[in-house]
C-alpha cells in the first residue's frame, strides 16, 4: 500500500487550486497544495470580468451554463472568504455595457443580443444615446450597446490573496515547491516527486496548473490534451479622484476583430485588456501589444489619455482544444484534472473549487461538471 501524506494534492496554487483545496479541506479532507508561489498566475494580470453572458460564443451553452452557474455563487463565495479571511475580495457587482463602434459591430451585437433572447438571458439593447447616459465617457460615435446587468467584476489579486489566507485558515498546507514528477503506483496516481527531491504521497492527486498541466512528467501519454497558452496583456491606469467616477461599470467592445475591456475598480484602478496571442510560453510585454490596447481602448473612451498608466503585463490563459475546462477525474485513477479554464478562470473559480469538493469527497462527479470531463479528449485519442 502507498504511503500517504495526504488526502488530497493540489498541483498548482492559483486561484483555481486554491478554491479546490480550501472547498475540500472544509470537507474534512487533508488538502496539500504545491507550487513555487502559492496564489500566483493568470490571476495576478486578469482584469476578472465575471462576463458568462457578453462573453457568450456560439455553440457554448454547456459553458455558459456552468458560467452563469458559478457566477450566481460569487456574492456568496466572495462574502464567505471576506468572512473568514478579512480580505476585500474587490467583487463589484457593476454589470457590464457592450458596445458597437461602427455599423457592422452593431449589426453583430445586434445578432449577439438576438442569440442572448433566445436563451432567455437578462440583455437589453441601448442606443447610442442610452449608452452614453449610462456612460458619458463613451466615444461620441458609439453606436449603440447591450446592457448586461449581472456580469460584474472582482480583483483577482485581491482574490488570489483572500484564498490563500482561507486555504491556511481552514488547516490546507501550502508548499512553496515545484512538482517535477507526476508518482504513480499500482496503476493510479500515488502523489509527486517534488523538483528538490522530496516527495508527497497522496490518496488524490488534482492538477490545476493551468496552461502547465499536461507538461508535468509522469503522466501517461495521451491522457491530456495540450493545454495551449494563451497570452493576454492587461495595462492599469489610476482614475484620479478629480475624474471619478470615471466608468461605473465594465465596458467592452470589439474593435478590428479584438474583444476590448475596461473594468473600473473601487479603489481607483481601470485594468485594460486583452490581447490574444498563441506564441507559447512568452509573457513578454510588448510595444506592439500596449499600443494596440490604448489605441482600441481610446476608441472606445477618448479620455483614457489623460490618466496615469501605472503599470503593463502578461498572463497565459489555459485555453483546452475546445476552450472549456476540464474537471473531475481522468482515465488514471486517483487523478482528477481542474484545468483548461481559457478566458473564464476568474469566473469559474467558485464552481470549479464546488465540484471538485463534491467529487473528492463523495467519488461522484456532479451533474454540473458531467459536460466538461477530461475524459472527452482521452477518448477521441483512444
Ligand atoms: N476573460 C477575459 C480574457 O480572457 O481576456
Amino acid at each position: 500500500m502507498a504511503r500517504t501524506d495526504t488526502d488530497v494534492l493540489v498541483v498548482g496554487g492559483g486561484i483555481i487550486g486554491l478554491a479546490v483545496a480550501w472547498r475540500t479541506a472544509q470537507r474534512g479532507l487533508a488538502v496539500t497544495v504545491v507550487d513555487p508561489h502559492p496564489g500566483g498566475g493568470a490571476a495576478q494580470v486578469a482584469a476578472g470580468m465575471l462576463a458568462p453572458v457578453t462573453e457568450l460564443q456560439y455553440g457554448e451553452e454547456p459553458l455558459l451554463h456552468l458560467g452563469m452557474a458559478s457566477n450566481a455563487r460569487y456574492a456568496d463565495f466572495a462574502a464567505e472568504l471576506t468572512a473568514l479571511t478579512g480580505v476585500d475580495t474587490g467583487y463589484r457587482r457593476t454589470g457590464t455595457l457592450a458596445v458597437a463602434l461602427d455599423a457592422d459591430d452593431r449589426e453583430e451585437l445586434r445578432e449577439l443580443h438576438a442569440f442572448h433572447q433566445r436563451l432567455g438571458l437578462d440583455s437589453h439593447w441601448l442606443t447610442g444615446r442610452e449608452c452614453r447616459k449610462l456612460e458619458p465617457m463613451l466615444a461620441p460615435g458609439v453606436r449603440g450597446g447591450l446592457h448586461v446587468k449581472d456580469d460584474h467584476q472582482v480583483d483577482g489579486r485581491r482574490l488570489a490573496r483572500a484564498l490563500v489566507a482561507a486555504c491556511e485558515r481552514t488547516g490546507v498546507r501550502l508548499l512553496a515547491a515545484e512538482a517535477a514528477e507526476l508518482l504513480a503506483d499500482g496503476g493510479r496516481a500515488a502523489g509527486v516527486r517534488l523538483a528538490d527531491g522530496g516527495a508527497v504521497h497522496a490518496a488524490q492527486v488534482v492538477l490545476a496548473a493551468g496552461s502547465r498541466s499536461h507538461l508535468l512528467p509522469g503522466l501517461p501519454d495521451g491522457l491530456l490534451p495540450a493545454i495551449r497558452p494563451v497570452k493576454g496583456q492587461v495595462l492599469r491606469l489610476r482614475i484620479p479622484e478629480l475624474y471619478a467616477p470615471f466608468l461605473s461599470r465594465n465596458v467592452r467592445a470589439v474593435v478590428r476583430g479584438q474583444h476590448i475591456y475596461l473594468v473600473p475598480r473601487a479603489d481607483g484602478e481601470l485594468v485594460i485588456g486583452a490581447t490574444s496571442e498563441e506564441q507559447g510560453y512568452d509573457t513578454q510585454v510588448t510595444a506592439g501589444g500596449v499600443y494596440e490596447l490604448l489605441r482600441d481602448a481610446h476608441e472606445l473612451v477618448p479620455g483614457i489619455t489623460e490618466l496615469p498608466l501605472v503599470e503593463t503585463n502578461a498572463g497565459l490563459r489555459p485555453g483546452s482544444p475546445d476552450n472549456a475546462p476540464l474537471l473531475g477525474p481522468t482515465a488514471l485513477p486517483g487523478l482528477a484534472a481542474a484545468t483548461g479554464h481559457y478566458r473564464n478562470g476568474v469566473l469559474l473559480t467558485p464552481a470549479t473549487g464546488d465540484l471538485l469538493a463534491d467529487y473528492l469527497a463523495t467519488g461522484t462527479v456532479p451533474d454540473l461538471a458531467a459536460a466538461f470531463s477530461p475524459d472527452r479528449f482521452s477518448k477521441a485519442l483512444a
